[in-house]
């Protein structure tokens, strides 16, 4: 087999087929982190943390519908579509192929952080190649939710899915080097805008009536601000990789909202499971060595969807005010349920972690007792195994594993073994019934409420 990256070379062949070029003699493991729930695992405290051992962070699926709440210098920053790494100055922050981009929210987002005193527009780099939401994929998600009716998948409308869709139907979509070539967009925009005003008035005779002259002139004017940041995203990770820079990849929603291995249709359009960094990068998978999975000590859902171990009752409100747990983008209220090991589990296999980060912990302190799902009972058949169809999920039956809760404050703990025995107890059945050793508990939202688990 003839190699044709210069990152699977062993060292000889580097010399030989690369003559001239630099290459370490092995690259630098690169890390990724992944929500193994259905998104809002606190992700982004630990993209933060680990930020700083890293040179670049990518961002490489999903758009403005994800969201991050970082604290930083003191600070509340709340991220969609801009990689969580960008607060660091020392790090390049790249927005790959596989993300879709909505060009106002982009701006919006850094120039909210240059108001900030965070400019941050010299170090970030858009792929050419990841997709534009334009003003149609609002209009059709709202007219596809309402066909739906009491189905409707509860997104965040926000375009994403109709984005994900046009790219997969190809003759439509718009890609960020289009967007930057003037009069290449504006041909597509007239080409395009009448088709897709025939089919939103024969789903919505009254529904708005769009104006490709005008979106022209407003998507030009963002198209003239992004251009210095666009660049081919893929060669300049690639070489990155090369060269021995540490590469961290974000992930954005959780895996059980993935397209391919969620549950679907209740998920996202993207590939949010670790299975998404390749295709949404182009970095090659055996790069990352080192796949930190996030989950809450508790499960949260937004939207619409099966949820075993939802509680909806004052034990789930409870969680949902300590928590805090409303959504960062739409600002609904989250369901909220007990872990769920079941399904953290399938994640966890699905993206091959090798650990993981049991967040918010201390949302849990002043329960009597606690409970862990850690098989489902579907119509009297036990099993571990997460079902591929919605229906089974909808019907299963949490099988749960009691613990006792604990009573004290545990925010400012910082050593493992100093936490309740309750609490361990309960950290320790987590990462046993996920199957991954736990390497990080999170006991509050600064960087320093961290517990580092040696395993
Ligand atoms: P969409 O991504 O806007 O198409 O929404 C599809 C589903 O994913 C909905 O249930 C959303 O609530 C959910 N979703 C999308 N992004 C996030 C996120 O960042 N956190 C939690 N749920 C999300």
């Amino acid at each position: 087999m003839t190699p044709t990256s210069g990152f699977f070379l062993c060292s000889e062949q580097r010399q030989q087929e690369i003559p001239g070029r630099t290459v370490r003699e092995k690259p630098v493991p690169a890390t990724s982190v992944i929500g193994l729930q259905w998104g809002d695992e606190a992700k982004g405290k630990i993209v933060d943390l680990l930020t700083e051992k890293h040179d670049i962070v990518i961002r490489y699926q999903g758009g403005n519908n994800a969201g991050h709440t970082v604290k930083f210098d003191g600070n509340t920053y709340k991220l969609s579509l801009l990689p969580t790494g960008i607060l660091q100055g020392h790090v390049k922050s790249v927005i790959a192929p596989g993300v879709v981009i909505n060009p106002h929210a982009i701006l919006k987002e850094l120039d909210g952080l240059a108001a900030g005193g965070k400019d941050c527009t010299d170090r970030l780099m858009i792929s050419d190649r990841a997709h534009v939401i334009c003003p149609w994929h609002l209009l059709e998600e709202v007219a596809f939710e309402a066909a739906r009716g009491g189905n409707a998948i509860g997104t965040t409308m926000r375009g994403i899915g109709t984005c994900y869709r046009e790219k997969m139907g190809r003759t439509h979509a718009i890609r960020i080097g289009d967007l930057i070539l003037k009069d290449a967009f504006a041909a597509k925009v007239r080409e395009i805008v009448p088709f897709k005003q025939k089919v939103l008035n024969a789903l919505n005779p009254d529904g708005e009536q769009m104006d490709a002259d005008q979106i022209i002139e407003d998507y030009s004017a963002c198209a003239d601000r992004l251009r210095p940041m666009v660049a081919d995203t893929t060669s300049y990770l690639l070489d990155a990789l090369e060269s021995g820079k540490r590469l961290l990849f974000e992930g954005a929603q959780g895996s059980l909202l993935d397209i391919d291995h969620g549950t679907f249709p209740y998920v996202t359009s993207s590939n949010s499971s670790g299975c998404g960094i390749h295709g949404g990068s182009g970095i090659p998978e055996r790069a990352i060595q080192q796949m930190i999975g996030v989950a809450k000590a508790y499960t949260t859902r937004v939207g619409g969807g099966p949820f075993p171990t939802e509680l909806d009752n004052e034990v789930g409100q409870k969680i949902r005010e300590a928590g805090n747990e409303y959504g960062t983008v739409t600002g609904r209220p989250r369901r909220c349920g007990w872990l769920d090991t079941v399904a953290t589990r399938y994640s966890a296999r699905i993206s091959g972690v090798d650990s993981i980060t049991i967040a918010l912990l201390d949302v849990l302190t002043g329960f009597d007792e606690l409970y862990i799902c850690e098989a489902y009972n579907i119509n009297g058949q036990v099993t571990r195994d997460m079902p591929s169809r919605c229906e089974d999920l909808e019907i299963a039956k949490p099988v749960l594993r009691r613990i006792e809760g604990w009573t004290e404050d545990i925010t400012g703990i910082r050593r493992f073994e100093d936490l309740p025995k309750a609490a361990q107890e309960y950290v320790t059945a987590a990462g046993q019934l996920i199957g991954s050793p736990v390497s990080i508990v999170s006991v509050g939202p600064d960087r320093e409420q961290t517990i580092h688990v040696p395993y």
